[in-house]
């Protein structure tokens, strides 16, 4: 039998990335793995009380199921919300605690914790994506949990608690941990949160996000108005050193954003995986990259001029800023441009709405929370350039993104712009029985890397 700890708890709320940690831990420890839900599934239809009981046999059954593993030789990873404390009681029932770790995965910013489990939701295929999909499409976004630390460890129930923030991605215990595992199971945590930093979307969002782009290329450019818009064109224009500069433009699509810079000489590169738009951005640019981002797979310090336009969206945009940080010289500048929601205040509405009609969207910025990210990244901003424009969406290019709701598009729509008029009344939205227009914002940052 193995010495140390015998059974690794993980707890959580969703979108802290238990699952994604525990199921890679257990297969670096070589242990058994099990779920909340293989112990048995919750019926539907239950009043709270019923469920709560049925909730506690299962964590007993659990119980069970663990310590005779265990008796057996077994080391096992239970992963699981338990986010009280009694649920966790029940767990451990009464072991010796130097034979229980817990690890509590948490999240302080809300934002990070939404849009993991909205690419879980997407991420068909996953075994997770139907319980992500529901508990947003339920608004059940459970937003407390008990604390490990101050309470069970604090009672004497376990020896231990691994406290992994997966903001930061660090790792720190709390109380004694028993060796040999836990000695190792920090650093397991931790290796496994940097190859997450750097793989954070699911190959098959990617996927999705990539067929369609594919789809949509031949009418890209002539679409929607912002695309060739002049003015939002020339808000990309930056002044550069020299003839002959390196530019990179994340999410290049055809290559609209940037074939300036290369008509004046400059060496450009473009990044996307849509192979399709990208075939036409091969025409403009110097240099075509087949790819998703982040990583970026370019040299550190290495271009003058960074570009993303409408793009930052599609993909983890703090690491991808700080990838853009990373492979640009000291000194160099960062251009990012997108559509934003006119207040920090209208951001749930436009969350919401594109969640609904445009589910590949991850994000929704605010000139605000742009300005953060890229601060955070260390950039200095030195120019907000804004604008609007007037968008406007048939009933026929919703069709085309998503399945009509239940109560059809028209009656969706007018209740979108009745809640539009107390949330998001710089939109000035309307609706005419057919087609669905409001004034878009758009923000341009021009940002620079500082010296180092
Ligand atoms: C709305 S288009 C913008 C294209 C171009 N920047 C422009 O201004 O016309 C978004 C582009 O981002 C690309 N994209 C999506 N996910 C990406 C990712 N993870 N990394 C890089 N590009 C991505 C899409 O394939 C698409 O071509």
């Amino acid at each position: 039998m193995t010495n140390g700890p015998q059974l690794v708890l993980f707890c959580g709320l969703p979108g802290t990335l238990k699952t994604y940690l525990s199921r890679r831990v257990s297969e670096g420890i070589g242990s058994t793995y099990l779920t909340t839900q293989a112990a048995g599934v919750l019926a539907a239809g239950l009043e709270a009380g019923e469920l709560q009981a049925l909730r506690y046999a299962r964590y007993e059954r659990i119980s069970r199921i663990v310590f005779a593993l265990i008796d057996m030789g077994a080391q096992v990873v239970v992963d699981g919300g338990f986010l009280s404390s009694a649920s966790r009681a029940l767990v451990f029932a009464d072991n010796d605690k130097n034979r229980c770790v817990v690890v509590y995965c948490h999240c302080h910013d809300e934002e990070i914790r939404r849009r993991r489990l909205k690419i879980r939701a997407l991420d068909f295929g996953d075994p997770e994506a139907t319980s992500a999909q529901s508990i947003l499409a339920n608004g059940e976004v459970e937003t407390t949990v008990e604390d490990p630390i101050s309470i069970d460890l604090a009672q004497g129930r376990v020896s231990s608690v691994l406290s992994v923030d997966t903001v930061s991605y660090t790792a720190q215990w709390h109380g004694q941990p028993p060796a040999p595992l836990a000695d190792s199971l920090k650093s397991l945590v931790e290796t496994v949160l940097a190859q997450h930093a750097t793989i954070p979307l699911p190959k098959r969002y990617e996927s999705q996000v990539r067929s369609a782009f594919d789809d949509l290329a031949s009418t890209y450019e002539d679409s929607t108005p912002w695309r060739n818009d002049p003015i939002l064109i020339k808000q990309l224009q930056v002044d550069l050193p020299d003839k002959g500069c390196r530019v990179l433009d994340i999410g290049t699509g055809t290559g609209l954003a940037t074939a300036w810079y290369a008509e004046q000489g400059h060496q450009v590169v473009g990044i996307d995986p849509s192979p399709v738009m990208l075939s036409r951005a091969a025409k403009r640019l110097t240099l075509s990259v087949l790819g998703a981002a982040p990583p970026l797979p370019f040299l550190s310090d290495y271009f003058e001029l960074v570009i993303a336009r409408q793009s930052l969206h599609y993909s983890e945009p703090s690491l991808l800023i700080k990838e853009a940080a990373r492979v640009l010289k000291s000194g160099g500048q960062f251009v990012v441009s997108c559509t934003v929601s006119e207040s920090d205040d209208a951001r749930g509405f436009w969350r919401d709405y594109k969640w609904a009609t445009q589910p590949l969207r991850l994000e929704v910025f605010s000139e605000e929370s742009l300005g953060r990210l890229l601060q955070e990244a260390d950039f200095k901003l030195e120019k907000r350039l804004r604008y609007q424009l007037k968008r406007v969406e048939t009933i026929e290019s919703l069709s085309r993104r998503v399945v009509a709701p239940h109560n059809g598009w028209p009656s969706f729509l007018k209740w979108v712009i009745r809640l539009s008029e107390s949330e998001a009344p710089l939109a000035r939205m309307t609706f005419d029985g057919a087609q669905l227009a409001y004034t878009q914002h758009w923000c341009t940052i021009q940002a620079r890397k500082i010296s180092s």
